[in-house]
């Protein structure tokens, strides 16, 4: 099976550090941890609000990474303008409410299409390959692939609630969806990615679909890396994927 590419979102040591309004633990130093324990690339939400993720470190990971930057965005001119200047290697396009606490669903593609078509084409054009954050839901995949993205990213949310409140039936139910909607995806062309919410006990199932090629993993691992370190926390997100993969 293809390799299973892990993102580090590293959004969450903002987070930390912004509690504080200082300098430390700061995200660039967790970026380059996260390299060297096995990230094959690094995600980071730059927010309208600026809640976690700074512009300047925004600027410093372009600078410091070698590993691809994947840079979450919301379809605004302001991130637009922003992602045109810096060109990361991937543009993940999202969700973006002020008064939710993280990214509760998938873009609503299929309603926006024209918007959103125009919106992508000078970051494609510019290189970076678009990334569209949607629920593994048909008529999401179909607008997303219409407007000319690359690469979808499926929403985990669901599966990772159902599974954490023990509602067994809706986790097995969610889990199929985003194994249908894979090979739905996979088959139309699209790049197929999945993320949030996920741990140590959720990613196996999802890592074994064969059409998915990365997975973005964030406020798990900062909150594991307190207990193991970073880099532990990291390299054993890593295994658990292998081995998903490898099927055993
Ligand atoms: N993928 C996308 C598109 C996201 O918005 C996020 C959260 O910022 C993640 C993955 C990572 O989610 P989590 O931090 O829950 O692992």
């Amino acid at each position: 099976m293809t390799h299973l590419r892990l993102g580090v979102n590293i959004d969450h040591v903002a987070t930390v550090r912004n509690a504080r309004g200082g300098a430390y633990p700061d995200p660039l130093r967790a970026a380059q941890l996260a390299e060297e324990a096995g990230a094959d690339g690094i995600t980071a939400h730059l927010r309208e609000d600026r809640r976690h993720i700074s512009d300047a470190d925004i600027e410093g990971l372009m600078e410091v990474l070698t590993v691809p930057l994947n840079f979450e965005m919301a379809a605004t001119d302001e991130m637009q303008a922003i992602a045109l200047r810096h060109r990361p290697h991937a543009v993940c396009i999202v969700p973006e409410k002020r008064e939710e606490r993280t990214t509760e669903g998938g873009l609503e593609v299929a309603r926006e299409e024209n918007r959103l078509a125009h919106f992508i084409a000078p970051l494609r054009d510019a290189g970076c390959r678009v990334s569209i954050f949607i629920a593994a839901d048909r008529k999401q995949i179909e607008a997303a692939h219409r407007i000319g993205a690359e690469v979808i990213e499926l929403h985990t949310g669901a599966y990772c609630d159902a599974h954490a409140e023990g509602r067994l039936d809706a986790r097995d139910a969610e889990l199929e969806r985003l194994r249908e909607m894979s090979a739905f995806a996979h088959s139309l062309g699209l790049e197929v990615h999945a993320g949030h919410g996920l741990t140590y006990d959720t990613v196996r199932p999802v890592a074994a679909f064969p059409e998915v090629r990365e997975l973005n993993i964030g406020h798990f691992l900062v909150g594991e890396a307190i207990f193991l370190g970073l880099k532990p926390a990291i390299a054993e997100m890593r295994r658990l994927m292998d081995e998903a993969r490898a099927g055993s």
